[in-house]
């Protein structure tokens, strides 16, 4: 992956930060979507594979028009598909340069599989005739072909930021191993309980609720869609909390934080909501409850971004400080090369020059040894920003520190510099 690492150039802390937020935008977005057009495609493929087996025409009607929605909305898969996973590879292309991750190998084979997926709902665009019956058999074949490669490219999304999330991975050499890690496959098989959920108030909300409910349709056919959605809605949301409990148990240590734990919290109390609303709908069906259940998914999604994106991001920690801490080399050996006078030092420098009178890595000096203080600060680094741009008094063994007046970017490079080299 030698030339992937060569597109990139190290980042700073400030773009690093940059990228999380763009992955976590991406992904409040993405995924749900995602969610829709994997629920809307399972539940079309079930019906009609009911159908055809007791040849039952509603079955096959509704299979049809859910088939007929996802091709109908396809240059969503472009805008909101394409260009989203895309965007994603591009942050974890940035985030993971000077690894061995198969995680970017696995994401850049799914946003090709996503491409591919999405040529093939194309051609039945091209290919559709309803003059002939063969040839409109022939060009739903190209639309579930194309489905079925977008659900392989969707496990792929999985598969790769499980694998780019884990840094104890990355040296594992075996992609086997990374494709079919326990919590990829976890993740993926909760996704689709959540996503036949998400389908299923989907189809609800837009048969009963948008816009008032469709019109025109017969009393026996849309007791027939309640019938088959609200038992697999309310299955899938049951099943769905097993899953994200396991996990969260997967996750590595380095991945677990107060904010995943708040969001996972969250992310169940409206699956437990969203549950309710459904069971509600099968007692008495009101259409208010479809409105809720809708929006409790949505509230879902969003726990769950915030949850995931957590994860990622203190995984990740380590790989970023070290990323910024090669980029001001970078950085300043370009300045230096050009004749400009750095204003901002390295970590290095600034260690030697304001630090080192009072510390050393391993002993006591003045004040305390960085790898005795240093630990504490492994998951947050802002923190030990904010520490040394303004000491507080913390030890009473100690003298307090004065205030070395480093500006906030000097501060940063000495913060990235001494969290990496305690540990060395
Ligand atoms: C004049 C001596 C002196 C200098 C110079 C100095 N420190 Fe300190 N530092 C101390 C003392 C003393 C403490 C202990 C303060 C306490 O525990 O209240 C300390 C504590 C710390 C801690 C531990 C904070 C904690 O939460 O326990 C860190 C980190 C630290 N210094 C980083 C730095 C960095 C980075 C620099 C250089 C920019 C620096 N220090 C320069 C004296 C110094």
């Amino acid at each position: 992956m030698d030339f992937l690492n060569q597109l990139v150039i190290p980042q700073s802390y400030e773009h690093i930060s940059v990228l999380h937020f763009i992955l976590n935008f991406v992904n409040v977005m993405f995924m749900p979507f995602l969610s829709l057009l994997l629920g809307i495609t399972l539940l079309a493929l079930f019906a009609e594979f009911k159908g055809k087996k007791q040849s039952h025409s509603l079955y096959l009607q509704f299979a049809t028009e859910c088939v007929e929605t996802l091709v109908a909305q396809r240059k969503f898969l472009v805008l909101l598909g394409i260009v989203q996973y895309f965007a994603v590879l591009f942050a974890y292309i940035q985030l993971l340069q000077n690894t061995y991750a198969n995680g970017i190998l696995i994401l850049s084979a799914g946003a090709l599989l996503f491409i591919l997926g999405t040529i093939f709902i194309y051609v039945h665009q091209f290919t559709r005739r309803k003059d002939s019956n063969e040839n409109f058999q022939r060009s739903w074949l190209w639309v579930k072909l194309g489905l079925l490669v977008i659900i392989v490219s969707i496990y792929a999304l999985f598969a790769g930021i499980e694998d780019a999330a884990n840094p104890a991975n990355w040296d594992e050499e075996a992609l086997a191993v990374s494709l079919f890690s326990a919590k990829a496959i976890v993740k993926f098989v909760g996704f689709i309980f959540l996503s036949l959920a998400a389908g299923s108030s989907a189809v609800l909300f837009f048969y009963f609720v948008w816009d008032g409910g469709k019109k025109n349709i017969s009393e026996e056919y849309s007791a027939f869609i309640k019938h088959y959605t609200l038992p697999i809605a309310l299955i899938a949301l049951l099943a769905f909390p097993i899953f994200l409990v396991i996990n969260v148990v997967l996750i590595p240590q380095t991945g677990l934080t107060g904010i995943l734990f708040a969001a996972v919290f969250l992310a169940l109390l409206f699956v437990f909501f969203a549950s309710h609303a459904v069971y509600g709908m099968m007692k008495e069906f009101k259409i208010k409850y479809a409105a809720n259940l809708f929006y409790f998914l949505l509230l879902i999604f969003f726990f769950l971004a915030v949850a995931d994106q957590s994860a990622v991001s203190s995984a990740l920690q380590e790989q970023s400080a070290q990323l910024a801490f090669q980029y001001e080399k970078v950085h300043n050996e370009l300045l230096s090369s050009m004749g400009v006078n750095l204003t901002v030092q390295t970590g290095e420098d600034i260690f030697t020059g304001k630090c080192s009178a009072c510390h050393a890595f391993d002993k006591v000096v003045v004040g305390p040894a960085y790898k005795d203080v240093l630990p504490k600060y492994e998951n947050d680094r802002a923190q030990l920003v904010s520490f040394i741009l303004n000491p507080h008094k913390v030890n009473p063994v100690f003298p307090p520190m004065p205030n070395q007046g480093l500006k906030p970017a000097e501060a940063d490079s000495i913060a990235a510099y001494i969290m990496v080299m305690y540990k060395k």
